[in-house]
């Protein structure tokens, strides 16, 4: 039966054991912080032997360059190489950066900004405006609104965003762009079906400046076999020549380190010399020795696949752990519902209508910090109050199902306590 279904007299007898349930939980003083999607010590554990400093001894690139010193902006050519095959792209086509993807998107929204991407410049172009699928990742909205472009949100469907509400909205000139999660999006792990992909490879923006920032950041972040593939981008783009139009980014952050892995860039041939262009002002190089260090442990792309399979091993009895208890405690009460995801860093749960802070309040109360309600959304502020991102990979298994238990009774008692105000 659905808590819906109860009458009132039964929900205030579930409100008040579940009451009980959560003061017993308080009282054990937990602390634990699931509110980021990190990888956990156990996990970077697999990548020390990348530090082995047998990897760099004689520091030289595969034509001879120091990568000790300075220069090779765009990277170790070895090492575009490398991605260049993990993603599907001409070597000649990535650049290869720092640490953080973040950044890269974040630098390629100043440049638009400032020096425009082949048009003017946008900041000189009045009141601009991005496209924001939701939920999404909040670092994406966090740039935008840094630089006060308005959000305007577009709903996640099943297979992707909802492209017909987009082919509207790029009808608007001062409508720049959009960020995107292509692969296990951030938080709900959805991945882009090929006719998505294609209907974004065949956009007709009014605005000719109109850029997608592809952030393949779950590129290789498969927990199954059996994952469900991506269409290639720039592949899809051919048929209509919309290549300038996307600019993609991953990193090595949840392969290697993240803080310390590489990041790359692959665009096309115009786009990569007006990064180019700008960089040359911005940098002169990034760190050439941890490019070495990741061709020379990893080899080539399936060096990197596997590799991923081992942190696959790690995460799925997480991912599961979660999936298992939502099951569990969840199933026929018509309060939650959640994603399945087959890879990435998080599992999106939606709770009934005006629940969401509450529940994260009452976790917190208790010791368990989980991601702020509304994170996920333009503006950080969720129109339902229902979404909360669920971050498994950090916490060991143990941590999280304890977690997870205070989770379901906090999710359960808002559901109550909604209900019972409004009988
Ligand atoms: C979708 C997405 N993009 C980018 C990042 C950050 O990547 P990086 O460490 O390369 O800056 C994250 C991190 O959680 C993410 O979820």
């Amino acid at each position: 039966m659905t808590y819906q279904e109860l009458s009132q007299e039964e929900l205030l007898k579930i409100k008040a054991e579940l009451v009980d349930e959560y003061e017993k939980f308080k009282a054990r003083g937990l602390k634990l912080d699931m509110s980021r999607g990190k990888p956990s010590s156990e996990q970077l554990d697999l990548s020390m032997d990348i530090l082995d400093p047998a990897y760099i001894a004689d520091a030289k690139a595969q034509d001879g360059v120091d990568c000790r010193n300075y220069g090779v902006p765009l990277g170790l050519p070895e090492c575009r190489e490398l991605f260049g095959e993990l993603l599907g792209v001409p070597a000649r086509n990535i650049i290869v950066c720092g640490n953080s993807s973040l950044n890269i998107m974040y630098d390629y929204i100043a440049q638009c900004m400032v020096s425009g991407s082949g048009a003017e410049p946008w900041m000189l172009q009045g009141k601009i405006k991005f496209l924001c699928p939701a939920p999404g990742y909040d670092r994406h909205f966090k740039v935008l609104e840094s630089f006060g472009i308005e959000m305007i949100t577009v709903p996640m469907l099943e297979d992707g965003p909802d492209m017909d509400v987009i082919d509207e909205l790029i009808k608007d000139p001062s409508v720049k762009g959009m960020f995107c999660v292509p692969k296990y999006s951030n938080p709900e792990g959805k991945v882009f079906s090929p006719a998505v992909v294609r209907r974004m490879a065949g956009l007709k923006p009014a605005a000719k400046d109109f850029r997608v920032i592809w952030d393949n950041a779950y590129f290789v972040h498969d927990l199954y076999d059996t994952a469900p593939e991506l269409l290639n981008i720039f592949e899809a783009c051919r048929e209509f020549g919309s290549e300038d139009m996307f600019i993609e980014v991953a990193s090595t952050s949840k392969i290697t380190f993240p803080g310390a892995g590489v990041s790359v860039i692959a665009a096309s041939d115009n786009n990569i010399e007006l990064i180019k262009k700008r960089m040359g002002v911005q940098i002169i190089c990034h760190d050439k020795l941890n490019q070495l260090r990741h061709v020379r442990y990893f080899k080539n792309a399936d060096g990197i696949k596997a590799h991923m399979k081992r942190h696959a091993a790690i995460l799925r009895p997480k991912f599961q752990a979660v999936l298992e208890k939502f099951d569990s405690e969840f199933s026929g009460l018509g309060i939650a519902r959640w994603t399945e995801p087959q890879g990435g860093y998080f599992i999106s749960l939606d709770v009934l209508d005006g629940c969401a802070k509450r529940v994260v309040s009452l976790c917190k109360d208790a010791g368990v910090v989980l991601t702020g309600a509304g994170a996920a959304f333009p503006y950080g502020k969720d129109p339902k109050d229902s979404n909360i991102r669920i971050a498994p990979t950090y916490p060991s298994v143990e941590e999280l199902s304890l977690a997870l238990e205070l989770l379901c009774i906090c999710v359960k008692l808002a559901a109550a306590e909604k209900l019972t105000a409004q009988k």
